[in-house]
């Protein structure tokens, strides 16, 4: 379900709540007032005949007979009394105060979904959903052997994407489509504290300033307080182009993961001193 549609959820649940304690409380005053009216007969059982008479069943005094017997006498119609002042008073008041409870529900209604609207997040492109990385083929030369292997940074997605060649020993490499794709879409926030992870192209490793991490171009932990390699998002090819969802974090392999020889050293100096 869509965040608007659970928006639309709630806002019609709210409204329709409110609706219902408000039919229940006018029920109840009704029932009230019929009941106080009921209380001013003389409590004798009535009903309405199809003709819209009213009749009134009476019991015959015991001393007059040994049966049972009811007598059933027509009323004649009354013709209906025009409305006192005092009367159209009170129904103009319940008028107001109808009008008022409906303008109030519509004013909730409104705020309600606009207040929903402001506050949730309107997730239409950037960071958290799918992001087309552009076309595959021109990454995979991008990010390739025939580059260098150099990887590189997407910002509207905070990712690296880079090459990957390794052997997908590590289930997140099965999570993330990178042994179909040989691309790896690596979460730039270093997994220790968060601070960006920028690569260092001398030693092939990305180095985090803050605290020296370090970690393969594919992501995997090399050295410093990480806990773990970095994280990444899952990759497809939809159309000849590259989507990562961003809307995925997947975990980065845990430490003393090693799947692709070929980068498990830095190839030069740090850029980040140890
Ligand atoms: S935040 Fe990257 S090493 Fe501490």
């Amino acid at each position: 379900m869509s965040p608007g549609t659970i928006a639309l959820v709630v806002v019609a649940v709210s409204i329709l709540g409110w609706a219902a304690f408000m039919a229940n409380v006018t029920i109840r005053k009704h029932r009230e007032g019929a009941a106080q009216l009921g209380g001013d007969t003389n409590d004798q059982p009535t009903a309405t005949s199809a003709s819209g008479r009213t009749i009134t069943a009476t019991a015959k005094p015991a001393a007059a007979s040994t049966s049972d017997a009811v007598t059933v006498e027509t009323v004649p119609e009354k013709k209906r009394k025009p409305l006192s002042p005092e009367e159209l008073a009170v129904s103009r008041r319940q008028f107001l105060n109808r009008a008022w409870s409906l303008s109030f529900i519509g004013f909730l209604g409104l705020f309600g979904m606009s207040s929903l609207s402001f506050l949730w997040p309107k997730l239409q492109g950037g960071f958290g959903t799918k992001i087309n990385a552009g076309n595959y083929k021109d990454i995979l030369k991008k990010i390739g052997p025939d580059a260098g292997y150099i990887p590189v940074f997407n910002s509207e997605g905070r990712f690296w994407l880079s090459y990957y060649d390794g052997t997908g020993d590590s289930p997140v490499y099965a999570a993330i489509g990178a042994l179909d794709t040989h691309v790896q879409a690596l979460y730039r926030k270093c997994v220790h504290l968060g601070c960006s992870v920028p690569h260092c192209d001398k030693s092939m490793l990305f180095e985090c300033p803050c605290h020296g991490s370090k970690y393969r171009l594919h992501g995997e932990y090399f050295g410093g307080p990480a806990p773990r390699g970095l994280d990444r998002f899952p990759v497809t090819v939809e159309g000849g182009q590259l989507i990562v969802d961003t809307g995925k974090v997947q975990t980065g392999p845990p430490r003393g993961t090693n799947t692709w020889p070929k980068f498990a050293e830095p190839v030069g100096p740090f850029c980040v001193p140890v």
